[in-house]
């Protein structure tokens, strides 16, 4: 949420259970359009009504380094859950998995951290002033 808020994020869907730890959102929800999807289905039926292709964001076999990837201006970046990651299902509606490079003994980052990373990615290409 804070990190959507810092980027500009047009809206945040959440996907599952409507309840969400708020506190490391230092209050950004107040600002930021949210939407609940009960499941990926209905997320990806709603971003393909829009016309929007998602994007997953995971390390995941297969997946395209976002570092030499150019992110589409009007899309959906699709997280995973901290622990069990993107869903198959999530994978499958995915028009691109892109995974962020990193070489520690650690599997992955976390999902805040990995939101920021894409999100500056984004805003690399579409919105850096200069
Ligand atoms: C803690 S990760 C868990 C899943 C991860 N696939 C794993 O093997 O541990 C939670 C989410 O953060 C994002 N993430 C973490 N590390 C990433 C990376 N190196 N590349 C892309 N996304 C990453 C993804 O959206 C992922 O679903």
């Amino acid at each position: 949420m804070r990190t959507a808020n810092a980027f500009l994020a047009k809206e945040i869907h959440i996907v599952g259970r409507r309840r969400w730890n708020r506190r490391g959102a230092m209050v950004t929800d107040r600002y930021q359009h949210v939407r609940h999807h009960p499941d990926t289905a209905e997320l990806t039926a709603w971003a393909a009504a829009e016309g929007l292709p998602v994007i997953g964001i995971d390390n995941l076999p297969g997946a395209v380094p976002l570092e030499t990837t150019e992110l589409p201006r009007r899309c959906v970046l699709l997280f995973g859950q901290e622990g069990p990651g993107l869903t198959e299902e999530a994978r499958r509606h995915a028009a691109l998995v892109c995974s962020i490079a990193q070489f520690g003994s650690t599997r992955s980052i976390n999902a805040g951290a990995a939101a920021a990373i894409a999100m500056h990615s984004w805003v690399r290409i579409h919105a850096a002033a200069g």
